[in-house]
């Protein structure tokens, strides 16, 4: 793999720690110059995040449309890639959801790219957020989980407190099996009849002895993902966005994405697999012992024919 030692440079603390810096590199094929457009190859980072990818692609001489759907991630790439990267026509960073990616490519001068990067879910930072409901850590936090609180109304306690049983089944059921599912919406009714589910402890104590089946974990890790998958409408949106990212890349152009689970990967596996080849990379070894992270990153390639 190229690039080995960019991994390094992204070490924990400020930023989101990324994960399969070197192996998304290598996917996308980063050139400073389209064989097919004869001109400057662009990238669309989706997911932008705190920008580790988009400042290795911009390193290597591609130009990139970074997105991201939190106006905070927005805002520390700005401030992380200007200190870095001195010439300014090189990158664009826009707040929006990867759902109007073709609008936003158009609106940026990127139509045509050699690469599109989707790496999924929500950053560290959004975990280590202590008042945003994200994680468990703080049990007084408000249990909200919107990666834009100014562009969604919904929170994770709307949710728990207006859904009908077999619905939150349904919520449950994206990350857990049906038994443990149907468990806990039977839980959060009994809850809510007492008092509104509101904090992060409310969820917790509804946990309470959830049997999911996955040693190791903590027993409420599944239903909260459950419950920001929900929010966030993150299966839905990435239906929506593949299709989209496909049409905008050149022919040989690459769309990688790296997914967290199980739920995730199967759509991308099937849009994949119905435009053609797909192949899938796992998080090496190495980048696990630092990165806990990537334990369940899996990434896959598909190359526009
Ligand atoms: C795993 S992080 C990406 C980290 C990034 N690759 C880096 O190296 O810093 C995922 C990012 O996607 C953003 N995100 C989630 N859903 C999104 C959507 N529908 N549209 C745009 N951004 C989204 C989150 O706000 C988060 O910052």
């Amino acid at each position: 793999m190229e690039n080995k030692q960019s991994l390094a440079s992204q070490g924990p603390g400020k930023y989101h720690e990324s994960v399969m810096v070197d192996q998304v590199i290598s996917a996308l094929h980063i050139c400073s110059r389209s064989k097919h457009l004869k001109k400057a190859c662009k990238y669309i980072d989706a997911t932008l995040g705190t920008g580790g990818h988009t400042l290795e692609i911009l390193k290597l001489g591609g130009e990139v449309l970074g997105i991201d759907l939190d106006p905070k991630m927005v805002e520390m790439s700005r401030k992380r890639i200007g200190k870095e990267i001195l010439d300014r026509d090189k990158y664009s960073l826009v707040n929006g959801n990867f759902t109007d990616i073709d609008r936003i490519a158009k609106e940026n001068g990127f139509e045509k790219v050699s690469g599109i990067l989707l790496d999924l879910g929500v950053s560290n930072l959004h975990l280590k957020d202590l008042e945003r409901g994200f994680s468990f850590a703080n049990r007084e936090a408000p249990l909200d989980m919107r990666i834009n609180p100014e562009a969604q109304g919904v929170k994770a306690s709307d949710l728990l407190n207006i859904l009908r049983e077999d619905q939150l089944r349904n919520l449950f059921e994206v990350t857990i099996e049906p038994g443990p599912a149907k468990w806990i919406s039977k839980k959060v009714t009994e809850f809510r009849k007492r008092s509104p589910i509101l904090k992060v402890n409310d969820m917790l104590e509804i946990c309470d002895g959830l049997r999911t089946g996955k040693h190791g974990l903590n027993e409420a890790t599944l239903p909260f993902l459950a419950l920001r998958i929900a929010v966030n409408s993150e299966l839905e949106n990435l239906k929506e966005v593949l299709p989209k990212a496909y049409n905008l890349l050149e022919v040989g152009g690459r769309l990688v994405v790296i997914s967290f689970h199980s739920g995730e990967d199967k759509i991308v596996k099937d849009f994949m697999t119905g435009k053609g080849v797909s192949g899938f990379d796992i998080a090496s070894a190495d980048e696990l012992e630092g990165n806990p992270r990537a334990r369940s990153a899996k990434m896959r390639i598909l190359e526009k024919k």
